[in-house]
């Protein structure tokens, strides 16, 4: 059996509720949601209704209908970058934590349209997220994106403190949840967030193939993809009612029939549950790594508050070559490289190397980790004899 440390980039398994629930759907009201009056479609339509709810109340959305469904965490920050306006000389702001999904977006933007953009993280004199966040607004700032937990380092970034700190400020605030949607607790209102990206298919415990973005009533978006709606057939424009015009084509119905049951498994064991369970694996990992010479943790160490992502580098060792001999050898699944965030490895030194990711999930155990801790020991022995 596979020792599966690879939750941070999708998680596995899956509770047994969300292949039963994608299997109901495709067997069962395998219809067009949204398209046709019949019964099927009601069917098709009304699981998809019940998620869009259940996903607007769990992260305090304002409006039900600024759910939007998409592929993955990728369309969903990719919509909420380009369906802004942007002209020359507009300004974001970001973290040197994002991934390539939100630092494509915004270096494409930079080329084609001129917008310009700082990456920052605290240091000596900006001591806070908020101190180096704040100092880089100008009244050119159009967007802040700030991702919630690094998918390398498993730092959690304080989204909360930044948001309220650009209340009233006029600057439109993107959080990408990606590695905490499911794990941290996430309030739209109370953060202040005006759009939340992330993907179904991490902590939400849900399949591949579905993504979704939140946005609140005054954002004002335009939809990246036109097409059928659903509605207004009739139309040569696209219609600007929500959520079809941002969705057009056909969902992803058994993929959000999946989702829905995901999200009920994570409410029933609770986000404060699936964290420290999560983080005491990462803890334990990080702990039994150190006690072996020569092994440099990359990130915040055991005693802060930390995602179950642990990142690491043996010296004189290469990582990929560790991965692999953990996966073909140990049976051990994590993964190493740059992990779709170079500008963290920049940060981090760690750019020519890389490092090795294993990262926890609600299923993984302290065993599993103990087989890791033990596996890396004698792979580093082996290749350094
Ligand atoms: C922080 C972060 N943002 C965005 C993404 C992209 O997610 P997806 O592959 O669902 O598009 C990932 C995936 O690893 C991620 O870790």
């Amino acid at each position: 059996m596979m020792i599966y440390l690879d939750q941070a980039a999708s998680s596995f398994p899956k509770p047994t509720t969300v292949a039963d629930a994608m299997v109901k759907a495709v067997n069962e009201y395998g219809a067009n949601p949204g398209r046709s009056g019949h019964q099927l479609s009601k069917c098709a339509s009304a699981v998809i209704d019940k998620t869009r709810e259940k996903v607007q109340k769990m992260f305090r959305n304002q409006s039900v209908d600024r759910v939007v469904f998409s592929l993955n965490a990728t369309t969903a920050l990719n919509q909420a970058i380009d369906g802004l306006s942007w002209k020359r000389g507009d300004h974001v702001v970001a973290t040197t934590f994002e991934h390539n999904s939100v630092r494509r977006p915004l270096e494409r933007l930079k080329k084609e349209k001129g917008v310009l953009v700082d990456y920052v993280r605290p240091n000596e004199d900006e001591k806070t997220w908020e101190e180096a966040i704040l100092n880089k607004i100008t009244s050119n700032t159009k967007l802040v994106i700030v991702t919630h937990g690094s998918n390398v380092t498993g730092e959690i970034i304080p989204v909360e403190s930044i948001g309220v700190s650009l209340k009233n400020s006029g600057v439109m605030y993107c959080v990408d949840a990606s590695q905490t949607a499911g794990v941290l607790p996430i309030d739209m209102e109370a953060m202040n967030i005006d759009m939340l990206a992330f993907p179904g298919h991490k902590g939400l415990l849900g399949p591949q193939g579905v993504g979704v973005l939140l946005v609140k009533n005054h954002v004002n978006l335009r939809p990246i993809n036109v097409g059928g709606t659903g509605s207004h057939s009739e139309e040569l424009e696209q219609p600007k009612i929500w959520p079809a015009g941002w969705e057009s084509g056909t969902l992803n119905t058994p993929g959000i029939a999946g989702l829905l049951k995901g999200i009920q498994e994570v409410e029933k064991r609770g986000l404060s549950t699936i964290f420290e369970h999560e983080k005491s694996l990462s803890i334990h990992c990080i702990k039994g790594l150190k006690k072996l010479p020569g092994i440099h943790i990359v990130g915040p160490g055991e005693e802060e508050n930390r995602l179950g992502v642990v990142s690491f580098y043996i010296d004189g060792v290469d990582g990929l070559e560790v991965a692999m001999i953990l996966d073909e050898h140990y049976q051990i699944a994590v993964r190493a490289g740059l992990h779709c965030a170079p500008l963290t490895h920049e940060s981090y030194e760690t750019s020519d190397k890389g490092v090795i990711r294993a990262s926890f999930g609600i299923y993984n155990t302290k065993e599993e980790v103990d087989q890791l801790v033990a596996a890396i020991e004698e792979i580093k022995d082996g290749l350094l004899e």
